[in-house]
């Protein structure tokens, strides 16, 4: 069973993981808690430079490092996971390319499916939460839980819209996958609505 979180800057969506993580644990499921950017020896090292606010990087070098990260990612965490039977909650996958590198940053869309489909050897979310919140109100919680910016919560307003717009168009396009929470509500109100939506789920896969 693979979860994946989606979010703009400050939605609250590793928090989110967070709990889940805990609660699926104290109930006796195999579960693994990941992230991306990120998730590997190799992808974390990565991650410290490549979210410098001072580094200068073009949007294609960006895709490129992105799909070099999610590539390690899969063939050494999320693939022998769920070859195990594991349950992966994932905070970010391929849904943030299309929003960040795809509708924020205006690469060919046909270009990141390509790339999207070489490294994920095929594997999809069985489902993804969407924590959809409003940008300024992310903005106001980012800064309060971490005063310093990095590279992308530096970018634009303009740019943070494009890619909540991103999401919600997404979560539209394919209701199945999509979950669409509310990220208004306390923390609790939406763990316990995430909590009831994957319990669902794993019972009607039998796990
Ligand atoms: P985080 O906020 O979830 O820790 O992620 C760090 C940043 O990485 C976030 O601003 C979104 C960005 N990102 C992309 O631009 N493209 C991607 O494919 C992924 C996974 C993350």
């Amino acid at each position: 069973m693979f979860i994946t979180f989606e979010g703009i800057e400050g939605s609250g969506k590793t928090t989110q993981v967070a709990l889940l993580h805990d609660y699926l644990v104290k109930k006796g499921y195999s579960v693994i808690k990941t992230r991306e950017p990120g998730g590997t020896m190799f992808g974390e090292t990565l991650r410290k430079i490549f979210l410098e606010p001072k580094l200068h990087v073009f949007p294609l070098s960006e895709l490129l490092v992105f799909m070099a990260m999610r590539a390690q990612h899969v063939e050494e965490v999320i693939m022998p996971a769920l070859q195990d039977r594991k349950i992966v909650l994932c905070d970010r996958f391929v849904d943030a390319t299309y929003a960040y590198q795809g509708y924020g940053r205006g690469i060919d869309l046909g270009i990141i499916e390509t790339l999207n489909r070489l490294v994920t050897k095929g594997i999809r979310p069985n489902l993804t939460v969407l924590l959809d919140c409003n940008v300024d109100r992310g903005f106001r919680r980012k800064t309060v839980l971490s005063p310093s910016m990095d590279r992308f919560e530096k970018e634009a307003v303009t740019f943070h819209r494009k890619v909540k717009k991103a999401y919600v168009k997404f979560s539209k396009e394919d209701p199945k996958r999509f979950f669409v929470v509310d990220g208004r509500g306390s923390i609790e109100d939406i763990h316990e609505i995430i909590r009831e939506k994957v319990e669902k789920l794993l019972k009607n896969y039998g796990i």
